[in-house]
């Protein structure tokens, strides 16, 4: 890492400090986050500390119940208040523009900014990183990635702890909500959605959340922070959830483990390898604890092992709460500037693994000769499912390690052969 402390240079700003009268905040967005940001502080004593002069929407004739009390604009002109200005930002916009350019005004501007936005962070991360170092100005994004477990800042100021050399986490709440409902049988998938959205945890377009964007920005965050990694999201070799089945976790289960979306990346060697997407973990891995809207995030540092993190990865409420105390953090905090950082571009590898396969078909072969055909692309089985009455014409297996070339070609293979269907999510090894 080559983030290094160092003496604030003359007319670096001077942060916001814990005064009798309330810090002025310029709230961007008044949805779900920034909604109940307003009815956090609205209410003492958070009252007695912040103050939100102005809340900057689309719609200026929604109803936003706890938020009634704002002062609100749809004019981006006026989003980052008047004179005097504005002692923090709160950027709960979410997407790239206007958030972008809002979030770089601030920062040149001299004001202190907090966002959970993760798509800008990870499409943007470098320049919004470099420009509120250039100022002098913090920026500080602890909701971006397990909205309600404050971690990212711990490593701020620890040179050893922030020697990591990988990770691995569960980053997204909708999904692991939504599985965790589907594993316990109680819902299907388009339930287990509604119902994510119902309670806030969900992306304005949702389907950011099933097809794995969202979970592959944080990934993208989450290497900018601890490794220095820039990586385009595009790049990374990831996968959604929508096509898991309620069969799929069953036979999960019968395999002793179940399935998690998963982000996992490693540098140990110096090149990057990274994936995100459905993974099969056997129950001693301690993600696979890890239900509901939880998430958690297992970093590997060099000299201490594993640190894990867990707590609400998603919801309104924790969200708000943490960024109001990214913003109550710099109203105490000592001026500091940061050393430029340098950026490490780079297209992660994907790694091999073991995989999980479901084949689905009328007339499967055996269990025999669907191993040899594997065998033949170099993929080795290691457990086979037993047949299920409740399944007919399908069957699982576990495979040992081998590339996503190897397996694609073998499952390619096995369904022009046979006229069956497959899918596939790798295993992640606890
Ligand atoms: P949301 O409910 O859709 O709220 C977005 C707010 O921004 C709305 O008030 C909207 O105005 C306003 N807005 C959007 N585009 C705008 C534009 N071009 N001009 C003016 N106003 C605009 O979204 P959310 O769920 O609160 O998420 C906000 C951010 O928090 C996102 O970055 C998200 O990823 C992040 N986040 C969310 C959670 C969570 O649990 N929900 C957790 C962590 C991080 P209108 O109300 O008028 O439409
Ligand atoms: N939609 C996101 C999730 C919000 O479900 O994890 C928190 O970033």
């Amino acid at each position: 890492m080559t983030t290094v402390a160092v003496p604030v240079r003359a007319g670096a700003h001077a942060y916001p400090s814990a005064t009798p009268t309330p810090v002025r905040l310029a709230l961007l967005g008044v949805g779900q986050v920034g909604g109940a940001l307003a009815a956090l502080v609205a209410r003492p004593p958070l009252s007695h500390q912040f103050h939100v002069e102005s809340g900057l929407v689309r719609d200026l004739a929604r109803e936003r119940p706890g938020a009634e009390h704002l002062q609100l604009t749809a004019n981006l002109r006026h989003a980052l208040g008047g004179q005097p200005q504005p002692q923090i930002v709160i950027e709960a916009l979410g997407g790239i523009e206007p958030a972008l350019t809002l979030v770089l005004t601030a920062l040149e501007r001299g004001i202190p900014v907090v966002t959970a936005n993760k798509s800008l962070l990870a499409a943007h991360g470098d320049v919004l990183i470099d420009a509120a170092g250039r100022a002098g100005v913090p920026l500080r994004y602890e909701a971006a990635v397990l909205a309600g477990v404050p971690f990212l800042g711990t490593f701020a100021r620890r040179a050893l702890a922030r020697d990591i050399t990988g990770f691995c986490g569960i980053v997204n709440g909708t999904t692991n909500f939504m599985l965790s409902r589907m594993a316990a049988g109680r819902t299907g998938f388009a339930e287990a959605l509604a119902e994510a959205q119902r309670k806030g945890y969900a992306e304005p377009d949702p389907a950011n959340d099933v097809n794995g964007v969202d979970a592959v920005e944080k990934l993208a965050v989450l290497l900018r922070h601890f490794g220095d990694w820039s990586v385009r999201t595009q790049d990374v070799d990831a996968q959604g959830i929508a096509a898991i089945e309620g069969d799929d976790l069953a036979a999960a289960v019968e395999f002793g483990g179940t399935l998690k979306s998963i982000v996992a990346a490693d540098w140990r060697e110096g090149s990057l390898s990274a994936f995100s997407g459905p993974s099969f973990l056997s129950d001693s891995h301690p993600l696979a604890r890890v239900n509901g809207v939880q998430n958690a995030v297992s970093l590997r540092n060099r000299l201490s092992g594993d640190l894990f993190f867990a707590g609400a990865g998603a919801g309104p409420d924790v969200t708000a709460a943490t960024l109001l105390d990214d913003a109550a953090e710099m109203c105490g905090e000592t001026p500091r500037a940061e050393a430029p950082r340098t950026w490490k571009r780079a297209t992660p590898s994907a790694p091999a693994t073991g995989w999980f396969v479901r084949v689905s078909g009328d007339r499967l072969p055996a269990d025999t000769s669907i191993a040899d055909l594997c065998s033949a692309y170099g993929v080795w089985l290691r457990r086979t499912s037993e047949p299920r009455g409740d399944a007919p014409g399908r069957r699982w297996f576990l495979t040992h390690p081998c590339a996503p070339s190897q397996i694609a070609d073998a499952l390619r293979a096995l369904e022009s052969a046979a006229g069956c269907d497959t899918f596939r999510a790798r295993i992640l090894e606890a």
